[in-house]
């Protein structure tokens, strides 16, 4: 089975299984992952709010937007990357996932992940990046790359503000859009990476 439809399998497996989800009443109510399968970028936010909810897709309202605009400016279109939420289904007055809702999207969360396999995954807010940085600050970390172990694999995170903080203040936003301009450098320089340790690989294999 190709990735597309292992992710469709995915989708559709959540759906017949809505019932046991906290927050959702219909399958209709699950708001899942969009973009390129391929991608090297996974963006992970919290959850969808009202927007998301009624069009079933990820990052449309406001805070979608300035996000889309903001990886359009870097080059990296929503075409590109695999954007997707810590939760899939939109809680009441749009208030904070709890702990029990994360818990019980986390194993979704987590074959999605892995299917996608990115090289570096993008959290949006502080809920997603605890679920990799649990003992960090967003306001000390933002815009830095951290490598994470993660099921045996060895990536990249890095947390950004949530584009619905950049939308509350003109320092938050300049925060926001100079920590995504960081991202184009970023990927060339893992493929610098990745070059360098092949080279090595070829190295070694053609002397010991
Ligand atoms: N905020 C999020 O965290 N996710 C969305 O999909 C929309 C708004």
């Amino acid at each position: 089975m190709d990735l597309a439809a292992e992710l469709k399998k995915l989708q559709q497996n959540l759906e017949k299984n809505f019932n046991t989800l906290p927050l959702a009443t219909k399958p209709t109510d699950l708001v899942h992952g969009e973009g390129d399968p391929q991608a090297a970028v996974m963006l992970i936010g919290e959850g969808p709010g009202y927007y998301e909810s009624v069009q079933r897709r990820p990052f449309v309202g406001r805070s979608g937007k300035l996000l889309r605009k903001t990886l359009n400016e870097i080059n990296l279109s929503a075409e590109k990357v695999w954007i997707s939420n810590i939760i899939k289904v939109r809680p009441p007055d749009n208030r904070d996932p709890t702990p029990k809702e994360i818990a019980a999207f986390r194993p979704y969360l987590n074959q999605e992940i892995e299917l996608i396999n990115p090289e570096i995954i993008i959290t949006l807010g502080r809920f997603s990046m605890a679920k990799f940085l649990p003992e960090v600050k967003i306001s000390q970390v933002h815009g830095r790359l951290h490598k994470v172990q993660w099921k045996q694999k060895s990536f990249y995170v890095l947390p950004m503000y949530h584009p619905a903080a950049a939308l509350r203040s003109t320092q938050m936003a300049e925060s926001f859009l100079a920590d995504f301009q960081k991202v184009p450098k970023i990927l060339i320089w893992l493929k610098e990476q990745q070059e360098i340790a092949k080279t090595k690989q070829k190295v070694e294999e053609a002397l010991f």
